[in-house]
């Protein structure tokens, strides 16, 4: 597995591999690797000849009072967990490379970015949208994977692709969590043992409002009430947003039919966690009439 900084280096790798007719798959990430990514990685290796993981803490996706400068960082375990997976390329650029003086093209998919996390964090998926273009560019991948643990992410980049016509398939990956039920998360390393500990209230809320939603409950507004009772009832926690929304248009819902998504973001102590359920309708089996 080869480690390269720079687009030309990614460049010349990438002319080889697809001269000898190989299909690429691309895992773009912010590093502090974890099996949240792993499992994006594996599905990666499972699905194309050459896989590609980018490394990149993306300054523009952070806003003025965001962790950009203490997100955590560590290359060489990125390094072991990326070649014990399979892939075949890391690349890890530095802002410079991405981002070179007077750079001033983004890419802006609006609306879907306007809501939930993009209501507390403006500029986010702008940022997200742009390096993601980018990356794309520059690996030009068949395949790119993303998690649902970023619904709203996945479902901005999906229609970044269909809109843009990117040639290539985003593949969506299941949350991967702790085996107390607290979803992947680089952030979760800035979390102390009390904290660590409040941070369960959101799987548990997601859970809940699982369950409701499997057990027949059509109702938005009652799910999020009840998921909003079991967050408050953690001192720790503070809501930023508990809503259930159309997973096309990213719209408040009151009622429960079609594709939804029920997205948490809440805070515990400093460090806000993301969490998620998505609730597809099963469309009735076909009835024979025999
Ligand atoms: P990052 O937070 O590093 O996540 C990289 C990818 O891993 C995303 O697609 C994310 O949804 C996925 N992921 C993270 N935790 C996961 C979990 N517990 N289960 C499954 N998948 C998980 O998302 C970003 O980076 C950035 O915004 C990026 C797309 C790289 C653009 O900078």
């Amino acid at each position: 597995m080869k480690i390269v900084h720079t687009v030309k280096e990614v460049r010349e790798t990438i002319n080889n591999w697809k001269k000898e007719g190989k299909t690429i798959g691309l895992v773009p990430t912010m590093g502090y690797l974890h099996e949240g990514h792993q499992s994006l990685i594996k599905a990666s290796v499972a699905g194309n000849d050459k896989t590609v993981v980018s490394v990149f803490v993306n300054p523009t996706q952070f806003g003025p009072n965001e962790d950009y400068a203490s997100y955590p960082r560590d290359l060489k375990k990125d390094a072991a967990l990326c070649e014990a997976t399979g892939a075949d390329l890391i690349f890890n650029p530095e802002p410079e490379e991405m981002y070179p003086d007077r750079f001033c093209s983004y890419v802006n998919i609006t609306g879907l970015s306007d809501a939930l996390c993009g209501k507390s964090r403006p500029i986010h998926f702008k940022g997200v949208c742009t390096v993601v273009s980018k990356l794309f560019n520059i690996v030009t991948p068949d395949r790119a994977y993303f998690g649902e643990k970023d619904a709203q992410q996945l479902a901005i980049i999906r229609r970044m692709v269909k809109d843009l016509n990117f040639p290539l398939e985003i593949v969506g990956c299941p949350i991967i969590r702790e085996e107390d039920g607290l979803a992947k998360s680089s952030r979760n390393t800035y979390l102390n043992t009390e904290e660590r500990k409040a941070a369960l209230i959101l799987s548990k809320s997601i859970f809940a409002g699982k369950e409701m939603v499997e057990n027949g409950e059509t109702d938005a507004n009652a799910v999020v009430a009840r998921m909003k009772e079991i967050i408050n009832s953690e001192p720790l926690a503070v809501i930023d947003y508990v809503e259930m929304v159309n997973m096309d248009t990213m719209k408040n819902i009151d009622t429960i039919e079609g594709s939804v998504l029920c997205a948490i973001a809440v805070k515990i102590g400093k460090t806000r966690l993301i969490d998620n359920f998505i609730s597809i309708e099963n469309t009735p089996a076909s009835t024979s009439g025999e």
